[in-house]
């Protein structure tokens, strides 16, 4: 069994998943004659997703540890570096909670998240409630829905990757899956990376 993540971010680790999913999804179909009752759900949950990205921010800052989505020590970088390296000759990089090139990469999806987030908040403060039609100032919602669809996308790649890389890891008997989704307690005080 993988080592396990800190309950608290394995329960943020939950809440983005499911909000950022659900944010992917409704967009597909948000826009289409039959289903853009999706769009104020949209509109809502991507609020709430916004403040979860928030939290999960401060927590990896505050209390959990910032370096392990961007190692930008020494000792950091080169392992990157080297993992990257192994990859192209076919290595898997190690995963579980500690630093490294899968956790680098988590640092890069929450960056593209976190753009969705706050182009989001701008769309969501340019509609008012009971707003119909279009917004005021059209070309600068079309310029902010633009950079939101950046993002959109960048945020489908990292989910491409993320998903595969978890589902090859759970094929080799890693449990990952366990150890991201399980909400269960124990293992509690081994939640912090153990490489500096
Ligand atoms: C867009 C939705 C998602 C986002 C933004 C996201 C984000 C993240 C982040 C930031 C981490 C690193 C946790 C940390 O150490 O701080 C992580 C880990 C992980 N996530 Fe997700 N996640 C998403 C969806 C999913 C889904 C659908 C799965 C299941 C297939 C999944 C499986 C995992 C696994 C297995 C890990 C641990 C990976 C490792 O050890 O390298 N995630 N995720
Ligand atoms: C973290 C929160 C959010 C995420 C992850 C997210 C994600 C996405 C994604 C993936 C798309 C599809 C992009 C594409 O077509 O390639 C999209 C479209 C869109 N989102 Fe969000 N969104 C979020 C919050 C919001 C909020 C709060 C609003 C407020 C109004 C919003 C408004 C829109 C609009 C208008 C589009 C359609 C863009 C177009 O096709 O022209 N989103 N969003």
């Amino acid at each position: 069994m993988a080592e396990r993540w800190d309950i608290r971010l394995r329960l943020l680790h939950w809440a983005v998943a499911v909000t950022a999913m659900f944010q992917q999804f409704s967009s597909l179909w948000m826009s289409d004659p039959g289903s853009q009752y999706l769009f104020p759900w949209h509109r809502l949950v991507g609020m709430l997703a916004a403040l979860i990205v928030l939290l999960f921010w401060l927590y990896s800052y505050a209390v959990y540890d910032l370096q392990r989505l961007f190692p930008w020590g020494r000792e950091g970088r080169r392992m990157v570096l080297r993992e990257g390296l192994d990859l192209v000759h076919g290595k898997l990089p190690q995963s579980g909670p500690r630093r490294g090139l899968s956790s680098f990469v988590h640092g890069l999806g929450l960056l593209a998240l976190s753009g969705c987030a706050a182009t989001g908040m701008v769309l969501f403060a340019m509609i008012p409630p009971g707003h119909v039609g279009p917004p005021a100032d059209g070309l600068a919602f079309t310029r902010y829905t633009l950079q939101h669809k950046f993002f959109g996308q960048l945020l489908w790649y990292y989910w491409y990757g993320h998903v595969m890389f978890a589902v090859v890891h759970q094929l080799r008997g890693d449990n990952l899956l366990g150890a991201i989704f399980g909400l269960c307690r124990e293992n509690r005080r081994r939640g912090r990376s153990t490489v500096s």
